[in-house]
This record gives C-alpha cells, structure tokens and sequence, in this order.
C-alpha cells in the first residue's frame, strides 16, 4: 500500500493558526544533538525527561477528567481548569515565564538571547472529546515543555536564536460551544467578538463561562489575545495521528504536509406522499431511494475524483492534483414519517 498522507482539503473554509505542523522528530534531533556535546549527562536528561517524565505527564493529564471512568475535558469545564493549572506548573519547572489569555489560552515563553527575534509558537489543546484518547493535545503541549526543560537543563537556552512560546489551547474540540478552535482563533485573531454571546447546552454563555473563570472578554479585549502575524516565525505542532495509516505502515512517525479542513452539510431529500401499495412504480417519488443513490454518489465522488472532473481536468476550480486526499461521509439519516406504507421522507 502507497502511503499517502493527505493534501489540504479543497472545501476548506477554516484557516487558522494550526495550518503548519511538523512533527517532534525536530526536537529529538536537536536535542539529542545537545545530549550527544554533553555525553552521559545527556543521556540521563533524555531518558528521565524526555521519556519518562513526558509520559508520566501524558498519563497524569489522562486522568483529568469531568466525567468517571472515562475523559473529558470541554472548554473552562473545572477539569480543564485543573489541567490549565497543571499545564502551568509545569511550564513554570521548564523555566518559561507563564499567563493565561483572553480566552483561557495557557501561554509560556522561554527567552533567547534575542527576546525581539520573532517566537517559534508550539502548542496544542488542553480540551478533550467525549471519551478521548490521552494523547490528544496533551501530547503536544506536554513533548513542548519538555523540549524546553532539557535546554534549560543542558544550558542550551542561551544558544537559541529566538524565543519559544508554548501554548495550551483552551478549546480545539468545540464540545461545549459547538463551535470549533475558540483558543487558536483568538491567538489568531479571527475569532468574532459575537462569538462571546455564543451558549452552551445550559444556556450559558461564552462570556459567562469565561468570566465565571475570572477572564474578562470583551470585543475589544479579545483583540489583546491576537499575534501579530510580524512577531511570529514559525508553529509546530506534535500530535498523535488521528487516522489509521501510520500504524498499517508501520511508522512511527510522519510529517504531516497540510490539514484537513472540513464542510458539514445538511440535505433534505423531498419526495413524494403515496401509498407503498397502489403507486405505480414510474409514478413513485420515494425520497429514501433518492437519499440512497445520493450517498453512494458521494462515496463514488471521493474514491474517484478523476472521474468526475470536467473536460478540462478542472473541478470548479480545484485541480486533478489537489484532490488526491479528497474524503467523505454521511454519519446520519432521518425520515419522517418514517411508515412503512405512506412515504414522505426527509432527512
Ligand atoms: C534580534 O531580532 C530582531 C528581529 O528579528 C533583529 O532585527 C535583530 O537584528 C536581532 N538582533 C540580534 C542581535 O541578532
């Protein structure tokens, strides 16, 4: 099997601070570049921080949960909280200096020589799914901080041409609000101050919630949460691979070339009313039918865009090329009435 590792998805509509990201094999590099100056001295802070403090921090992050036996972790929910202050703590261990933004971002610098020089951003999310894995996020966040904790160690701070910042995400799942990437939006600065009055399940709002967390977000404070794009060099991110395909190949480790953007879309399917028992065949309007041929259109589509590319290898303006990593699902269906001898479905 060709490994293919996705292209960015031509429907995307999402841009955000995440679009580069570059796996920890840069880090491993340097610092075992750095352990190798040092000898065995080097050795010991690559197997008790790299490995073994990295993961035991992996595992403990795990166990922050809101729920019992299994994690989750939303935006600013109290778990999340205890694992902001957690993620802090640590940064704090790694000699970064600490604050927390706007929108519940945890945020750690590690100075340069050159404090001016544009930052290096490497971060990712401290929220969670429902029942997630405890890699995800945590993972990135916590690979950062111990990067950092070996240069403090090894005296190699001193040696980095520009400041790092760590950032711990307060929200990439969008579980609570319904609405992806609250933190990197912000950091970004697109996130739309209307955002704030946005509310959860509960009725609650976005602002509430922040302000019952004591962050103060108004319009115009949000602004203070932005990077200026100037101040920036580069973000990397590490994360578990959410896919299959690195393990089928027997990989352990990819460098992940663009990411996925995504559109949801609902269709309704009208048909037509008729009794499933005196309706001709050629008079039926059977919107289930429809529905049905749709999906596996769809399906079609995705497996074998080629196909569907207009006469001159154009697709409304994608190309041949960018639409190799093209995927698709349909993850529901409802009809109504639902009667097996009346017809009138939608979904
Ligand atoms: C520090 O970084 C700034 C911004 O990149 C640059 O203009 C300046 O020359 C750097 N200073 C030194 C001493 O390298």
């Amino acid at each position: 099997m060709a490994l293919s590792v996705p292209k960015i998805a031509p429907f995307s509509p999402i841009y955000r601070l995440k679009t580069l990201i570059v796996s920890i094999i840069i880090f491993t590099t340097f610092i075992f570049v750095s352990c190798a100056e040092r000898g065995s001295g080097g050795d010991e802070l690559y197997r008790e921080i790299l490995r073994d403090e990295t993961v035991a921090r992996i595992k403990e992050l795990g166990k922050i949960s809101d729920a019992e036996g299994y994690l989750e972790r939303t935006f600013l929910s109290p778990a999340s909280m205890r694992a902001a202050e957690l993620i802090q703590s640590w940064m704090q261990d790694a000699g970064l200096k600490t604050w927390v933004d706007q929108m519940g971002n945890v945020h750690g610098r590690f100075e340069a020589a050159n404090s001016t020089a544009e930052a290096l951003l490497i971060g990712s999310h401290l929220d969670t799914v429902i029942d997630a894995g405890m890699y995800d996020g945590s993972m990135g966040v916590v690979c950062a901080i111990s990067a950092l904790k070996v240069f403090k160690l090894n005296g190699m701070q001193g040696k980095l041409q520009r400041p790092v910042e760590v950032i711990a995400f307060s929200d990439e799942e969008g579980v609570r609000f319904q609405t992806t990437f609250l933190g990197s939006s912000a950091v970004a600065g697109i996130l739309s101050g209307s955002a704030l009055q946005i509310s959860d399940k509960s009725g609650i709002t976005l602002q509430e919630v922040l302000r019952e967390n004591s962050l103060e977000a108004t319009e115009e404070s949000l602004v203070d949460a932005k990077y200026e794009p100037e101040s920036i060099w580069g973000y990397i991110e590490v994360h578990i691979e959410q896919g299959p395909v690195l393990e089928s190949v027997g990989y352990p480790l990819g460098i992940v070339k663009g990411i996925a953007g995504q559109t949801r879309l609902k269709v309704t399917v009208k048909g037509s009313q008729g009794h499933a028992g005196t309706v001709p065949m050629f008079m039926r309007q059977d919107p289930m039918v429809a529905s049905a041929e749709l999906i596996v259109l769809l399906e079609s589509l995705c497996k074998h865009p080629e196909s569907f590319l207009a006469y001159d290898d154009q697709c409304g303006g994608f190309t041949r090329e960018s639409l190799a990593g093209l995927v698709c699902t349909v993850g529901e269906i409802s009809c109504w009435p639902s009667a097996s001898n009346l017809f009138l479905l939608l979904y």
